[in-house]
């Protein structure tokens, strides 16, 4: 839907986060603010907060973040368009959609009419099943045979389908259904073996093309899209017959996405949201028995490897993925090299190996829903973790193959942006495969190197290799390591930059203000962390062109990643982010040290900038052959580390 800009700007100015907010969640006052348990993850002591003044939301938990049109969005997974019909109607606001091409409301009528056609033929399957002779003896009992119990058939509208030519279409040509969207819809299939002359005779008048019912004598199960309607069938057989494939599935069509479906996520989002994770399984009956033995947080990839936009549908309900699968089969290595994609997506993966000749579906059977949730929770284990364990036993103690291992391994790791959490895996791997970090820290930063000079032939700032490395496992203390300096840098630049945000204008002496001070200071310094630079540089535009530089002109920024980032640094009034809160550092309340404040912050800064430059130079000598340039570079070290003791001096910190 296109809607016309002046509904959205009113739409804008109309909402009020409180009320928006408040329809879902009760919020309770404290101080400037509002507090809530938050509806995106299951808590029980609020960490949600609304911050009325600025319009927005934020949660410490879950990091969800937003204005009121991102929480409808969010909340009710709606697109930007729905969100701001939904809100028009709150607020009565009329909608004024622009014009739209011709071709555009002939599709979208086309694509209505399908959908009703699938609708129309799950509710003539469900009919088939409990009510016709033929549905109870065979599907039904086949239904119950399995240990499907009537009310889980019924909550996934399973179905049947007659085993007849024309079960499905007779009735719906009966019912006004044109053939053609019958066979759009997939349900339908032409006959290939009509009479070639009949076929031209009639090639201008569609609702004579000879056509059969695609699904025949199968049980179905409906797939339905996220919102709830049916937009295509998986269809299994229940004879035995070798040259049929088990399931008949719809075909790619205007409604039907292979790629872009999850089996199940319409029964599972809100569990998979309160529960802030997510099962993935490989088959319909997986889900369904799953669901039966109240497991309900999961959803199937129908045997096929995880494409990127179903990563994505999860993406929009928790980061948190748990592959379920049987050890040895197939649907595991194809989620093995999906992986990678899983991990770009900053999700976290787990990975839980059921017994061999189990499916989730006979295991939950055999154990019962808390039976298979308490395996679940023994038997879990993260992604990267299982991956080296499984590559690592294989290649055994040939340093070739480990040396493979490794690099394949590392390569998952450099898809992980979160420094603190690769972090994290680099001390699991190292555990599991027996190596020495720092081994797979200069991995790691090879790689990365090679991708930035992609194409440029150059080399890799180390030129040892990863066997030699090996052999000699290098003991170098990991706390030291420039991955390590990045953390911190990474840290104080998200400490400046919450006090720019939080204190721009408010004075730390008689004329000088927090924001210029900071930034003044700060001037020489290139920030690393690709949003911050682009916040620094942009407050610094801004305050050179006497714009202003509140967090409000951030809360709205167009950009989506500076938004949010400025939005989760905003939304407690003294900004104790999680992470603060995790490196003990304790940020004052009162405002009367904000000069302190400013000032060891800008040092902090200075002091992680200068220690990167150190470490920068001290790789620089280890890869360098040349004598004379070798001593310059040391002669530059013992300058920096010069800057580097004043600042130490001023920050009273004692190295020894
Ligand atoms: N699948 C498919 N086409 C096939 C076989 C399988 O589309 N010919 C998909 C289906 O989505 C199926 C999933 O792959 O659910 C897993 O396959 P499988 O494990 O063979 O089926 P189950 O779901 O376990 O079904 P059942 O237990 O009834 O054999
Ligand atoms: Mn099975």
């Amino acid at each position: 839907m296109n809607i016309s800009r002046e509904t959205i700007e009113q739409v804008q100015q109309a909402v009020d986060i409180v009320e928006v907010v408040g329809d879902f969640v009760s919020l309770k006052k404290k101080g400037h603010y509002m507090m809530a348990c938050c509806p995106f993850h299951n808590e029980k002591s609020p960490s949600f907060s609304v911050t009325p003044s600025k319009g927005i939301y934020h949660c410490f938990g879950c990091g969800k973040s937003g204005d009121s049109i991102q929480f409808i969005m969010d909340h009710e997974t709606f697109t930007f368009s729905e969100a701001i019909v939904f809100l028009a109607s709150k607020y009565n606001i009329p909608v004024i959609e622009l014009g739209r091409k011709e071709e555009d409301v002939q599709q979208d009528t086309e694509r209505e009419s399908i959908l009703i056609a699938l609708q129309y033929a799950n509710d003539h399957y469900v009919k088939n099943l409990w009510e016709s002779d033929e549905g109870q003896s065979i599907g039904l009992s086949y239904f119950r045979e399995r240990g499907f119990i009537d009310p889980i058939i019924k909550k996934f509208n399973l179905g049947y389908s007659l085993d007849a030519w024309e079960g499905l279409l007779s009735k719906a040509v009966a019912d006004q259904f044109k053939p053609e969207i019958m066979q759009k819809a997939g349900l339908a299939l032409a006959r290939e073996n009509a009479n070639d002359s009949t076929a031209r005779e009639n090639a201008n008048d569609s609702t004579k093309i000879k056509l059969y019912d695609r699904f025949r004598g199968r049980v179905m199960f409906p797939i339905h899209s996220v919102a709830g309607k049916v937009i295509g069938f998986g269809a299994r057989m229940l004879t035995k017959e070798k040259n049929q494939p088990k399931y008949l599935n719809s075909p790619e069509g205007e409604v039907y996405h292979k790629s872009k479906v999850l089996y199940g996520l319409f029964h599972a989002k809100t569990a998979i949201r309160k529960l802030d994770e997510c099962f993935l399984v490989e088959g319909y009956t997986d889900v369904v028995s799953l669901h039966q033995g109240g497991i309900e947080h999961v959803v199937a990839s129908s045997g096929t490897a995880l494409t990127e936009d179903q990563i994505k549908l999860i993406r929009r309900y928790t980061p948190n993925i748990t592959l379920l699968y049987d050890g040895d089969n197939a649907g595991m290595k194809a989620a093995l090299r999906g992986v990678d994609l899983i991990l770009k997506e900053e999700m976290n993966v787990s990975v839980v190996v059921l017994p061999d000749q189990e499916d989730p579906d006979s295991f939950v059977r055999k154990l019962g829903g808390e039976g298979m949730m308490e395996f679940i929770k023994q038997n879990k284990k993260d992604f990267i973790t299982f991956k080296a364990g499984l590559l690592s036993e294989e290649a055994g103690r040939d340093p070739y193959k480990k040396a493979a291992v490794i690099k394949d391994i590392v390569e998952s790791i450099t898809q992980i942006k979160d420094g603190i959490k690769r972090a994290v895996f680099f001390r699991e791997c190292s555990r599991v495969l027996d190596v020495d970090e720092q081994v797979l820290i200069s991995e790691y930063n090879k790689l990365v190197y090679n991708g930035r000079h992609n194409g440029k032939g150059q080399q890799p700032p180390s030129s040892e290799t990863l066997e030699e490395a090996l052999v000699e496992q290098q003991t170098e203390n990991p706390e030291d390591s420039l991955d390590h300096v990045s953390l911190l840098v990474k840290r104080e630049e998200e400490s400046a930059i919450t006090l720019l945000l939080n204190h721009f204008d408010e004075l730390v002496d008689e004329k000088l203000s927090a924001g210029s001070y900071i930034l003044q200071e700060l001037e020489e310094i290139t920030f690393q962390t690709p949003v911050y630079h682009s916040m620094f540089t942009e407050m610094a535009q801004r305050l050179s062109k006497g714009e202003a530089v509140g967090s409000l002109h951030f809360i709205k920024h167009p950009d989506t990643e500076i938004r949010k980032e400025a939005i989760r640094l905003l939304s407690s009034p003294h900004a104790v982010s999680a992470n603060w809160e995790k490196f003990h550092i304790i940020v004052p309340t009162n405002i009367d040290l904000l000069p302190t404040l400013t000032q060891r912050s800008v040092l902090r800064t200075k002091r992680v900038a200068v220690l990167r430059m150190m470490h920068e130079i001290m790789d620089k000598i280890k890869v360098e052959k040349d004598d004379q340039v070798i001593m310059d570079l040391q002669l530059q070290i013992r300058e920096v580390k010069k800057v580097s003791d004043q600042i130490n001096g001023l920050l009273g910190i004692v190295v020894g």
